[in-house]
C-alpha cells in the first residue's frame, strides 16, 4: 500500500501526499505549482479553459489525451505525465510547433482560451487521426472562442497536422512512467477524505464490500461537478483509474464485452464499425476532452433519464454484468433504472462490464440525439431503435427513448404494435400515437413536455422514411462521411 501519488509534471517528477483527494487538478497546477498558464472559465467542462494533456503509457510508447483539469481530480494523475502550457517550449527555449503555428495564422486574439486551445491542438498533433478539417473541429468541439475567431485557430491545427509525435515529449517518457509504478494500491488520506484506488475487479470489489458508501469514480465528469458546482464533501472515493481490467473491450461468441471503465474514445472506433450511428451519437456527446475521460459504465450507473448511452444500450438489449463481492448477475440494462436517478445497484456493487449482441444480417439501426446545440449537448430526446424487417413486414423491433420520462425508458407497447405488421405509414402512424399516450416527459430548461412528445413522435416517423425511402441512405452515406457538415445541412 502506498500514500503518495507518483506522477510527471512535464518533465519533472512528482510526490503528492498531503493534499486533499477532491483537489482539482487544476487548483493543484495555479494553487500548489504556481502555473497560472491553464485557466477557469465554467468550472464544469465545457470551456476548455482548463484543458491540459494527459499522457499514459499505450504500448512502447506514450499517448497524449487532451482533458479538463478543473473536473480531474489530482490523485487520479498518478502513473501518469501531465503537461501544461508552460511544457511546451523546448530545452533551448523554442515554441512548440503547435505554439508557433497559433501565432502564424493570428489565432490568438484576446487569449484567455488561448492555452486551452493550444493543449487541444498538442494533443491532436500526438493523434493519430486523419489530418483534416472534420477532425480538427471534432478536436476543438470542447474549447470555447470568446471572440469566435475559430477560422484561424482551425487554420493553424491544419498547418501543424497530427500524428508526427515530437520525440521531445515521448522520448524517455514511457520508460519513467514505467519506473513510477511500484504495483502496489494508492490509498491517500487527508483531512477526513480518502481516495483509494484498487487496482484489480477482484480488489475493487472486495474494497466496495468494506466501503459500501464509497463514491465511485470512473472518469469523473459527472463526480467532478459534484465537487466543483454543487461543493459537496466526498469522503471516501473508490476509482477505477488503475482497475485495468475493467477496461478491456473485446469479442467473444457473438457479444461484444465493453469494461465498464473503457472511455468513450477508446471503444467510440468499434461501435461505430458495428453500428454507424452510435459512432454519430458518441461524437456528439461532450467534446474530446470528455470522452477522453467519461465511461460508458458511468454514463448508466449516474441513473440520469437524459443520458446518451441508455436508450442505445436498451435498443440493442444490452445485458449489464453487475459484480458485488465474488458474485455476479446479469440484468437487463431497461431492468436497471428503477426511477429518477434510482438504479438496481445494491450496496457495495458496481457495473463491471456491457455485453452487446453483435448485430445480425436484416437488422437496421438508428439512433437519434436531438439537442439545442450540435456538439457537447446534452439531450432533450434521444432515440434508439433496432429494426428487423422481412420482406416489408416488421419482425422485431426494440425502442429506448432518453429524456421521455423520469428514467431512461423501453417501450414495450409501440415494440408490439408493429411486430408482424407490415412497416407502413399507417402503421407507424399508430405506433406513434401509443408512443404519444406512454411517455410522460417532463418540461425544463431543455425542452417542453408538447416539444418532446412531438420530437419522440418524429423521430419514429424519420426512421420510417429513413428506412423506406430510396435517396435516405445517399444522404447518410454523406453525413456519415463528415458528421461536422449534418449541423451545415440542417441550418
Ligand atoms: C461538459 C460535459 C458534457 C457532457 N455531455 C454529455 C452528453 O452529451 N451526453 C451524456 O450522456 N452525458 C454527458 N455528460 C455527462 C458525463 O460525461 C457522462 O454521464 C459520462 O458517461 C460519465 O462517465 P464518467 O466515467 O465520467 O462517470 P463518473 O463521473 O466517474 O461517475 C458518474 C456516476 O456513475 C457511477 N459509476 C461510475 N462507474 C460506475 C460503475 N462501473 N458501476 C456503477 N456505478 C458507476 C458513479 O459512482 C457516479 O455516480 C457531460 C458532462 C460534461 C461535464
Ligand atoms: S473551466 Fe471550463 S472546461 Fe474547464
Amino acid at each position: 500500500m502506498r500514500d503518495t501519488a507518483h506522477f510527471l509534471l512535464g518533465r519533472d517528477s512528482r510526490l503528492v501526499r498531503d493534499v486533499s483527494p477532491t483537489l482539482t487538478v487544476l487548483e493543484y497546477l495555479r494553487t500548489v505549482e504556481k502555473l497560472c498558464g491553464t485557466k477557469e472559465g465554467c468550472a464544469e467542462g465545457d470551456c476548455g479553459a482548463c484543458t491540459v494533456a494527459l499522457g499514459e503509457i499505450d504500448g512502447d510508447g506514450v499517448r497524449y489525451r487532451a482533458v479538463n483539469a478543473r473536473i480531474m481530480f489530482t490523485p487520479a494523475l498518478d502513473g501518469k505525465q501531465i503537461l501544461t502550457v508552460e511544457h511546451l517550449r523546448g530545452t533551448d527555449g523554442s515554441p512548440h510547433p503547435v505554439q508557433s503555428a497559433m501565432v502564424e495564422q493570428h489565432a490568438s486574439q484576446c487569449g484567455f482560451c488561448t492555452p486551452g486551445f493550444v493543449m487541444s491542438l498538442f494533443a491532436l498533433h500526438h493523434a493519430s487521426s486523419p489530418d483534416d478539417r472534420a477532425s480538427v473541429n471534432d478536436a476543438l468541439a470542447g474549447n470555447l472562442c470568446r471572440r469566435t475567431g475559430y477560422r484561424p485557430i482551425v487554420d493553424a491545427a491544419l498547418a501543424v497536422g497530427t500524428g508526427r509525435a515530437d520525440e521531445g515529449f515521448t522520448g524517455d517518457t514511457a520508460a519513467r512512467l514505467r519506473a513510477l509504478d511500484t504495483g502496489d494500491r494508492l490509498e491517500l488520506r487527508h483531512g477526513g477524505q480518502t481516495w483509494i484506488a484498487p487496482r484489480t475487479i477482484a480488489e475493487l470489489a472486495e474494497v466496495l464490500l468494506k466501503h459500501p458508501d464509497a463514491v465511485l469514480l470512473a472518469g469523473g465528469t459527472d463526480v467532478g461537478l459534484w465537487v466543483t458546482k454543487q461543493h459537496r464533501f466526498l469522503e471516501t472515493i473508490v476509482t477505477l483509474d488503475a482497475v485495468r481490467d475493467m477496461a478491456a473491450i473485446e469479442e467473444v461468441d457473438g457479444t461484444l464485452r465493453i469494461g465498464a471503465s473503457a472511455v468513450y474514445e477508446d471503444v467510440l472506433a468499434r461501435l461505430e464499425a458495428l453500428w454507424p450511428d452510435v459512432g454519430i451519437l458518441l461524437r456528439r456527446l461532450g467534446s474530446r476532452q470528455i470522452r477522453n475521460r467519461g465511461t460508458i459504465g458511468g454514463n448508466i450507473g449516474n441513473g440520469s433519464p437524459i443520458g446518451d448511452t441508455p436508450p442505445v444500450l436498451i435498443a440493442l438489449d444490452a445485458t449489464l454484468v453487475l459484480r458485488r463481492g465474488g458474485e455476479e448477475r446479469l440484468l437487463p440494462v431497461a431492468e436497471f433504472f428503477l426511477g429518477y436517478r434510482r438504479t438496481a445497484l445494491a450496496p457495495g456493487e458496481f457495473i463491471a462490464r456491457i455485453d452487446l449482441p453483435l448485430p445480425r444480417l436484416g437488422w437496421r439501426f438508428r439512433c437519434y440525439k436531438v439537442a439545442k446545440r450540435f456538439d457537447q449537448d446534452i439531450s432533450a430526446v434521444c432515440g434508439a431503435f433496432n429494426l428487423e424487417l422481412a420482406d416489408g413486414v416488421v419482425r422485431d423491433i426494440r425502442i429506448g427513448f432518453g429524456g421521455m420520462a423520469a428514467t431512461p425508458v423501453h417501450v414495450p407497447a409501440v415494440e408490439q404494435t408493429l411486430i408482424g405488421e407490415p412497416w407502413t405509414e399507417t402503421n407507424v402512424h399508430k405506433a406513434m400515437n401509443i408512443l404519444d399516450a406512454t411517455l410522460t416527459p417532463i418540461s425544463d430548461m431543455r425542452a417542453s413536455a408538447s416539444y418532446r412528445r412531438m420530437v419522440a413522435r418524429n423521430l419514429l416517423f424519420k426512421l420510417f422514411l429513413e428506412t423506406t425511402t430510396p435517396a435516405a441512405p445517399a444522404w447518410r452515406a454523406w453525413h456519415e462521411r463528415d458528421p461536422s457538415l449534418w449541423a451545415v445541412h440542417h441550418a
